[in-house]
């Protein structure tokens, strides 16, 4: 079905336009949150070098709840500004965490995890759907070119979200 092409360094934009193409491929046509995101999950975690966790928290009008992910086990619920992800839900601004053991109140849900993005998914109507949040075993693994790439990816995702 989908080749997964392992990402090459040096060429992180290329990559990231691939990735967003093979997205957009993968969830053409198709509506159902659940069955997108694990998908998309699923497309990202296999073609990142250097994870160790890549999935959604979504909003249940409370809190967010982990939704469908690859990766360990992760914290099941978080509260609105608490953790990156928490954070990145409260202020709708994406996170980069270089290092997670100087981010005041990180969630270790992997004792692994030492760097993290996390992206706040907003839907068209404003309301807030969730966050994207992809992880890493070393630190300083993402910069601001993977902040690019992964709203480039979220937008893709977005744009298949119905209500
Ligand atoms: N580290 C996140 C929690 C989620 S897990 O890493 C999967 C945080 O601080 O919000």
């Amino acid at each position: 079905m989908f080749e997964l092409k392992p990402q090459h360094y040096g060429r992180k934009q290329e990559h990231y336009d691939d990735l967003v193409s093979q997205a957009r491929a993968l969830l053409d046509g198709e509506h159902n949150l659940v069955a997108n995101a694990a998908n998309f999950s699923a497309l990202v975690y296999h073609s990142l070098a250097e994870l160790n966790w890549a999935g959604f928290y979504l909003y249940d009008g409370t809190e967010l709840v982990v939704g469908p992910f690859q990766g360990k086990p992760a914290c099941i619920r978080i509260a609105l500004g608490r953790g990156v992800c928490g954070t990145a839900a409260q202020t709708r601004e994406i996170q980069l965490v270089r290092d997670v053991n100087a981010f005041d109140g990180h969630i270790a849900c992997d004792a692994a995890s030492q760097s993290e993005i996390v992206v706040p998914l907003v839907k068209a109507d404003g309301s807030l759907l969730g966050v994207w949040d992809v992880d890493s075993p070393r630190i300083d693994r993402f910069d601001e070119g993977d902040c690019a790439g992964m709203q480039a990816l979220c937008a893709v995702f977005m744009e298949t979200v119905r209500g």
